[in-house]
């Protein structure tokens, strides 16, 4: 078993973040938090870091004049603090083709719902409660995923259900989500670590 060097991409609170740290120092992922990387100077994600004195950098796409100078740093940074996975924890902005192709495989997104359905671009955070809310399913859940080109889409690795009910607001529903995030992103990262995922097309095999 090959311990992960994470770099966490965590655009907001980090409830997420903390869910995979808190995995971590009970030993149930074998794994380590190199560092955290937010477009967002404010996240809370940056602050929990730096309380545990974990290295947290502020990289935004704003910061550089073109996109290919933003992939370069990040690249850069990544090298610099020897990260060997990725997991995007509520990050919201798109990876793009030089990151994915230099961490093949190697990047795991979470997302509130159950893919292919209420994912893609504009499909985040609160719009997604509400959606499943408004469709009348009785179940959601959580879906982690390898990062491809497209929003929401490369190989399913773990997805996880919830059920809906009648009287459900949208908050409900997310905190219901929420809760089960943060078991199924520390148990997807550590199928990696025990390097027991298999990609066959858009497939995982999970070897047992
Ligand atoms: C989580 O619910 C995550 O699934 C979602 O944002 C929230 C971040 O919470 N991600 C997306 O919607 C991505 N499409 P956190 O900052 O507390 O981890």
């Amino acid at each position: 078993m090959k311990s992960l060097k994470l770099a966490i991409f965590a655009s907001g609170r980090g409830s997420n973040f903390q869910a995979i740290y808190q995995a971590i120092e009970e030993g149930k992922l074998n794994a380590r938090i190199q560092v955290v990387i937010s477009n967002n100077a404010d996240a809370g994600a940056l602050d929990f870091a730096r309380e545990h004195q974990i290295p947290a950098l502020h990289l935004s796409r704003n910061q550089f004049t073109n996109a290919s100078m933003f992939d370069l740093e990040l690249l850069r940074v990544l090298r610099e603090h020897d990260v060997n996975f990725i997991a995007l924890a509520g990050y919201m902005k798109l990876i793009r083709p030089q990151i994915i192709r230099e961490f093949h495989n190697r990047i795991l997104n979470i997302h509130p719902a159950l893919l292919p359905s209420f994912g893609g671009k504009g499909m985040y955070g609160h719009f997604v409660h509400e959606a499943v809310r408004e469709y009348g399913c009785k179940v959601t859940g959580v879906t982690v995923h390898l990062v491809d080109e497209e929003y929401d889409h490369g190989p399913i690795v773990v997805q996880k259900t919830v059920p809906v009910y009648s009287e459900d607001t949208p908050e409900m529903i997310a905190n219901r989500v929420l809760e089960m995030e943060h078991v199924a992103y520390a148990e997807a990262l550590q199928l990696f670590a025990e390097e027991r995922v298999q990609i066959q097309g858009r497939r995982t095999l999970i070897r047992l």
